[in-house]
C-alpha cells in the first residue's frame, strides 16, 4: 500500500480542500486525477458514439468503451464480458433486474429480499411484487446485524422465485457471506434467481461473482472512484439469454420492420434484437463516464485490492476502538463488533443527540460524514433509530483523520448536550 500522503496527492479534491477529511466514500468516493483525465480525454480526443460509426474516431470510442467492459469482467471475475450490462448506476441495474425478471413472476410466487437492504433493493422488488400479485418478504436480522440465516428455511421455498440482498450494508457494514447464504438459497430452492447488491463491496474486497455463483450482480462506478451515472448489471449468461429486452430504441435492434397494416403481411416481420448484453443497452451510454471508470479500475490494480481491503479494516477496527474508548457507554455503534466482519463502515448514534446536529457541527469543521436513515428506513425502524451518524473509509484516510473526528465529536456531543 503506497503512503497516504502519496495517495492523497492522486485525488486533486485534496489540492482544493487541504484540511478535509472525507469520510463519506460510501456515498461517493473520490476520484483520483486519472480517472478525471481518461473522461477529459474521450471529451476532448475521441469523442464519437459507440457501436455505430465507421469512421476511425467512432472505432476508437468503440474499442476503448468495449475495452472496460473487458476490464469490468476481469475485475469481478466474470465468465465472459457479454454478461456486463452497463447502466446508470446500482439503482439503475436493479429496476432493470427487476423489469427484466417480472416475465419469471406469477401470482402467488414469492420475492425475498432483507431487513438490512438500502432502498434500492428493496423497492423494485416491493413494487413488482405488487405488480405482479406476488408476496415481498423480508428475511429479518439478527441483534448482531447479520442476516438471519436460520430464518432462510421459513422465508425461502418453492414459490421464490427472486432472492435480493447486499453484499455488504451501507448502514451495519456487516459483510455478509455471499457465497454460503447463495448455496443456502438453491439447496432450497435451486431455480430461484438470486440478485447480489455489490454497491458497497465490489471495489473494497476481493470477491468473484462467479464463485459467488449468483445470477445477478448490480453496482456503481461512482463508489469505486468512477465517474457518477455508470452502473454495472452483470448476469449469468446463460440467465440473460432467456430474457427479453425490457427498454426499447438505438443501438439494440437487428433489424425493424413497420406494422404489417402498412406493409403488407409478405413485408412484415417480428423485430430482431441484438445479441446479449446490448439487447439491454438501448440508447446512447455515457460513454465518457465508462471510459473513466476503466481508469478507475486500473486505480484499483494500482493500489492492490488485498491493500484496500487492509487499509480500510484497520482503519474500522481502529475507529471503533477510539469511539468506544472515549464515548463509552454514551455512543451505541450498530451492525457487528469485529472489524473483520464489517466493510469500512460505521454507523452510530449518541442519546439525546440529533444525527444532523452532528453531522452540521462536524461539516463546520471541514469532516465530512453522513446523517439520516441512508435510504435505509426499514433498516432504522427495526434498530428503534430515527436516523444515525455515517463514517466511511477509503484510500485516502488515516489514523489521524480519525483521531480529528474523535477530538471534534467530543467538543460537539459536550456542546449538544448543554
Ligand atoms: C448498498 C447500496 N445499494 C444501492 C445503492 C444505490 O447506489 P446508486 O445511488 O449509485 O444507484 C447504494 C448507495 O449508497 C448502496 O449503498
Amino acid at each position: 500500500m503506497p503512503d497516504i500522503r502519496t495517495i492523497k496527492t492522486d485525488f486533486p479534491l485534496f489540492r482544493h480542500h487541504p484540511d478535509l477529511v472525507y469520510f463519506d466514500s460510501a456515498a461517493t468516493a473520490l476520484k483520483p486525477q486519472v480517472v478525471i483525465d481518461a473522461e477529459r480525454e474521450y471529451l476532448e480526443q475521441y469523442s464519437a458514439n459507440v457501436g455505430r460509426g465507421l469512421y476511425p474516431l467512432a472505432e476508437t470510442a468503440t474499442e476503448k468503451f468495449e475495452a472496460v467492459r473487458e476490464k469490468v469482467a476481469r475485475f469481478i471475475g466474470a465468465s465472459k464480458s457479454t454478461e456486463i450490462i452497463f447502466t446508470g448506476g446500482t439503482t439503475a441495474s436493479i429496476n432493470l433486474a427487476a423489469l427484466l425478471l417480472a416475465s419469471q413472476i406469477s401470482e402467488g410466487d414469492n420475492i425475498v429480499t432483507t431487513t438490512m437492504e438500502h432502498h434500492s433493493n428493496f423497492l423494485p422488488w416491493k413494487e413488482l411484487a405488487k405488480k405482479c400479485q406476488a408476496e415481498l418478504r423480508v428475511l429479518p436480522i439478527t441483534e448482531e446485524g447479520a442476516l438471519n440465516m436460520s430464518a432462510l428455511g421459513r422465508y425461502v421455498d418453492a414459490r421464490t422465485r427472486v432472492v435480493a440482498f447486499s453484499a455488504v450494508s451501507n448502514v451495519l457494514g456487516t459483510i455478509n457471506p455471499v457465497q454460503e447464504i447463495i448455496a443456502a438459497i438453491k439447496a432450497i430452492t435451486p431455480d430461484a434467481i438470486v440478485l447480489v447488491d455489490a454497491a458497497q463491496a465490489i471495489g473494497h474486497m476481493p470477491l468473484g461473482v462467479s464463485l459467488w455463483d449468483a445470477d445477478l450482480v448490480a453496482f456503481s462506478a461512482h463508489k469505486m472512484f468512477g465517474p457518477t451515472g455508470v452502473g454495472i448489471l452483470w448476469g449469468k449468461a446463460a440467465l440473460l439469454e432467456t430474457l427479453p429486452p425490457v427498454a426499447f430504441g438505438g443501438g439494440m435492434v437487428l433489424d425493424v420492420y413497420p406494422p404489417e397494416s402498412s406493409v403488407g403481411r409478405a413485408c412484415a416481420a417480428e423485430t430482431t434484437y441484438k445479441e446479449i448484453p446490448y439487447r439491454f443497452e438501448a440508447g446512447t451510454p455515457n460513454i465518457g463516464g465508462v471510459i473513466g471508470f476503466g481508469a478507475a479500475l486500473d486505480y484499483i490494480g494500482s493500489i492492490g485490492i488485498e491493500n484496500i481491503r487492509a487499509h480500510e479494516m484497520a482503519l474500522t477496527e481502529y475507529a471503533m476502538k477510539r469511539l468506544k474508548e472515549t464515548f463509552g457507554a454514551a455512543i451505541a455503534i450498530v451492525g457487528p463488533t469485529e472489524a473483520d466482519k464489517r466493510g469500512g463502515i460505521i454507523a452510530f448514534s449518541f442519546a439525546g443527540i440529533h444525527p444532523h446536529d452532528i453531522a452540521q457541527l462536524l461539516g463546520e469543521k471541514n469532516i465530512c460524514v453522513r446523517a439520516g436513515e441512508h435510504c435505509a428506513a426499514p433498516l432504522h425502524r427495526r434498530l428503534g433509530l430515527a436516523a444515525t451518524t455515517r463514517i466511511s473509509f477509503s484510500v485516502y484516510n488515516s489514523e489521524e483523520d480519525i483521531d480529528t473526528l474523535i477530538e471534534a465529536l467530543k467538543k460537539n456531543t459536550l456542546l449538544l448536550n448543554k
